[in-house]
């Protein structure tokens, strides 16, 4: 199949609305990464997704609307603490789960009785969403446990002959996928950590927990290995210069050719060959994580990522660095 990319804007969108309402698959922008994008009314059609993806069938998709106002399109059981954090966090990187309404295919929820709903913040996919007038389940946009996408491109290198369109909007400006909450009881449940952190839910509805990796698994995806290179990886959590500078002369001792990834001003601090620098905050962290992996693998044997920033402070760039390492942090 002929991939298109072409540039999101009215033309565009009225191409790919057609191709959605008609059954087939478009690969859109958001503002934490590119997604899959599939009527979420076509279970057929949504079974592509998961054939294009390679995902395995039993883990869930969002479902994407364009406004609050559409919730309905897709639950008609949203409960007020979903509610509140919509108006709060949305249009943003948040996805609520509650229960699932009828008309949304079981194919989506792979058979689970609760749906995630998510409106994205970035205008573009909103305009798309809504040009659809169905709302959207969409994965995100890469082959199955690889670092997701965060540019046109990456999605083409992924999927390319896959799909027949690619709606592009340059590159992402969160970086990493939306947190995912539990909404259905009382209190909150972080399911999946993003960039709205747990402490962020807390300031607005008084509580909030996050599901812990020992608790039962609620949230079908967070059980894979997920966005992986495809080289070994590891991680240091708020190492000094010089305890890099020793794993490296380790890691280098032992045949391996290493990546490091980390704080801009830490490319000067230690003598090696290859770092790619990840900017200075949290958020920077998080927009150019996924694309350094990528890059960083066509590089080395071994990537070693510095993380300068403490757990509490960066929830969901932690939880993205321990499913790529498979938890080799130290
Ligand atoms: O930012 C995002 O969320 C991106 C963009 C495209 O919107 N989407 C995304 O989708 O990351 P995906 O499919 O790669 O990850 C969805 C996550 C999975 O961990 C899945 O298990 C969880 O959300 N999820 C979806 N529906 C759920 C449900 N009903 N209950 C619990 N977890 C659910
Ligand atoms: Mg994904």
């Amino acid at each position: 199949m002929n991939t298109e990319i072409l540039s999101i804007n009215e033309k565009s969108i009225e191409k790919a609305a057609k191709i959605i309402t008609s059954g087939g698959l478009v690969a859109f922008p958001t503002e934490t990464v590119y997604g899959l994008g599939v009527s979420a009314y076509r279970g057929e059609a949504v079974e592509n997704v998961f054939k294009v993806k390679g995902r395995p069938n039993d883990n869930p998709l969002i479902c994407h609307i364009g406004s609050i106002e559409d919730t309905y399109l897709v639950s008609d059981d949203v409960t007020d603490l979903a509610m509140k954090l919509l108006k709060e966090f949305a249009p943003g990187p948040i996805t609520v789960v509650v229960k699932k309404g009828d008309k949304i295919a079981k194919e989506v929820t792979a058979g689970l009785d609760t749906v995630g709903i998510r409106i994205p913040e970035l205008q573009s996919a909103r305009d798309f969403i809504s040009a659809c007038k169905e709302p959207i389940a969409a994965p995100s946009a890469n082959t199955s446990k690889r670092p997701s996408p965060t540019d046109a491109k990456t999605v083409f290198e992924d999927i390319g002959g896959k799909i027949p369109l690619i709606l592009d909007d340059g590159s992402c400006q969160v970086g990493i996928e939306s947190t995912v909450v539990d909404c259905r009881g009382q209190i909150p449940i972080v399911l999946r950590a993003g960039k709205i952190t747990c402490e962020d839910i807390a300031k607005v509805v008084g509580e909030c927990q996050l599901a812990g990796a020992t608790s039962e698994v609620r949230s079908p995806g967070v059980k894979y290995t997920h966005y992986a290179p495809k080289c070994s990886m590891m991680a240091m959590k708020m190492p000094t210069s010089k305890e890099v500078a020793e794993q490296v002369a380790l890691l280098e001792n032992q045949g391996e050719t290493v990546v490091v990834l980390g704080e801009n001003s830490l490319g000067s601090e230690i003598s090696t060959k290859n770092f790619i620098g990840l900017g200075e905050s949290v958020g920077d962290f998080m927009r150019s994580y996924y694309t350094s992996l990528r890059k960083a693998e066509t590089i080395g044997t071994m990537i070693l990522c510095v993380v300068p920033f403490s757990e509490t402070a960066a929830e969901g760039l932690y939880n993205r660095v321990e499913k790529s390492t498979g938890g080799k942090i130290i």
